[in-house]
């Protein structure tokens, strides 16, 4: 079982590149099946979340190749299969987007029923609603969805609750129906825009992403394209948290700044100082860090994907912080594991409260879930002593390189096969 080690209590300092974003390249890459040619994609992230995606997309008959780590050509021209099995849904919930995308272009497809996951039930109701609403019948037949249409006609459609994901997949089913859909109560996250601005660069008409009301004027056909992903927002934030809890001197580039509006302000908030740049953002902490209180919300506020990362350093503060989570109802697994490593935060529902201390120290703990996982490696950084974390093929889902980027800012971490041997030393 592989583990990474890390030996905290090292300042980090240096320059560290983002990779593409995760949740982008996951409705990006189904995204591109809805076009009747080849499309080629940049920035992709190499992560396990999109290598098993892509597997899943061959299964349909897609032809994929990579032209280098990051650049994907996407061939949808021979599609013979309109059915993702349970295999693939149960490694990564967002092969949903597979649903919206095949509905989209064939009228049809049937995709195993994601179940709840580490974080929380997830329903998916909202996409479903939005597939009726589209003209769609949405059956759930031995833990398959079915979905099919004999014509899919643009609609009102009003989500109940904001969701990225239901956003997403109904954009994806709408872009080729007859006439105009217009999601109300939309999400407004920058994959969200992202996902737009992919489809209209194949010839969609959608207005609108980036507020909460978007209009998809249908359109009889999509082209390909060459289209590049934005950088990712949750990687980079975890990066500026990097160089924060360790008193470090960290710039993050290769990102969108203002993507990263509501994370630098709370940094900035606990005496973080922030330097802003056209592609970076530098961070800089000379400062003991002040206690500050946080809640998750969808975009434009502080994003869920950031909570455990904000925990972990809210950890590190001379007073009490409150932590409260809007969006996931079991997003605090992971405190107990920083408790082992000598935090003091204590759990009531969706809400964290967290006595500040002065030193985190290394321990054994695991990841039970891909951001927790980056909350706890934060910690482990700041921390006195080796921190030993399993659990690493959740970090691995979203994380490109992990080790190496953080290696390249002077954090002193390896990946190890097992505990026994900590001299193995596996390069990713
Ligand atoms: C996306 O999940 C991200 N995943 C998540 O990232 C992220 O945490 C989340 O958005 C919120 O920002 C991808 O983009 C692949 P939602 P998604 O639908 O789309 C409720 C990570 O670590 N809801 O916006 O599944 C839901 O239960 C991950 O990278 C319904 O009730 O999230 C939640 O409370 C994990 N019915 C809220 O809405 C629905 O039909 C927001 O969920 C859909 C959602």
């Amino acid at each position: 079982m592989e583990q990474l080690v890390i030996k905290g209590n090292v300042r980090l300092n240096g320059e560290v590149s983002i990779s593409g974003a995760k949740n982008a390249a996951l409705a990006i890459l189904p995204a591109a099946i809805l076009s009747n040619d080849v499309c080629v994609i940049e920035n992709v992230p190499c992560v396990n979340d999109i290598k098993i995606l892509l597997q899943s997309m061959e299964q349909l008959g897609v032809l994929i190749q990579y032209i280098d780590e990051h650049k994907v050509k996407i061939d949808s021209r021979n599609i013979h299969n309109l059915k993702i099995d349970y295999d693939y849904i149960k490694k990564i919930r967002a092969s949903y987007y597979l649903l919206g995308a095949l509905l989209g272009k064939y009228k049809e497809a049937e995709v195993a029923l994601p179940g709840g996951c580490n974080i929380g039930s997830r329903p998916i109701d909202q996409h479903i609603k939005g597939f009726e609403a589209l003209g769609a019948n949405v059956d759930v037949m031995h833990g398959m969805i079915v979905a099919k249409a004999s014509q899919l006609i643009g609609t009102n459609i009003f989500l109940d609750v904001v969701s990225v994901g239901a956003t997403i997949n109904i954009m994806l089913a709408a872009v080729l129906a007859s006439g105009t859909t217009t999601i109300e109560n939309a999400a407004k996250e920058p994959h969200i825009v992202d996902v737009a601005n992919f489809l209209n660069s194949m010839g969609a008409d959608i207005k609108g992403a980036g507020t909460d009301v978007i209009k998809i004027n249908g359109v009889k056909e999509l082209h390909g394209a060459e289209y590049m992903i934005i950088p990712d927002q949750i990687e980079a934030g975890t990066y500026m948290v990097a160089g924060a809890i360790t008193g470090g001197d960290v710039t993050v580039t290769n990102i969108i700044p203002k993507h990263m509006e509501a994370i630098s302000a709370k940094l900035s908030e606990m005496g973080v100082v922030i330097e802003e740049y056209d592609e970076a953002i530098r961070v800089i902490a000379n400062e003991p860090l002040k206690n500050i209180h946080v809640k998750t919300l969808p975009y434009p506020g502080f994003p869920t994907d950031m909570q455990p990362q904000m925990t972990a350093i809210l950890s590190k503060t001379s007073g009490t912080s409150i932590m409260t989570e809007s969006i996931f109802e079991n997003r605090f697994s992971y405190t107990n594991e920083l408790n082992r490593m000598g935090a003091n935060i204590k759990v009531e529902g969706n809400t964290a409260v967290i006595e500040g201390v002065a030193q985190l120290t290394g321990a054994e703990v695991s990841a039970p879930d891909l951001r927790a996982g980056a909350g706890i490696v934060l910690a482990a950084l700041a921390a006195k002593g080796e921190t030993t974390i399993t659990g690493v093929e959740y970090i691995d889902r979203g994380y490109e390189h992990l080790e190496n980027k953080l290696r390249g800012i002077g954090a002193n971490v390896y990946r190890v096969l097992d505990k026994a041997d900590k001299s193995i030393f596996k390069v990713v």
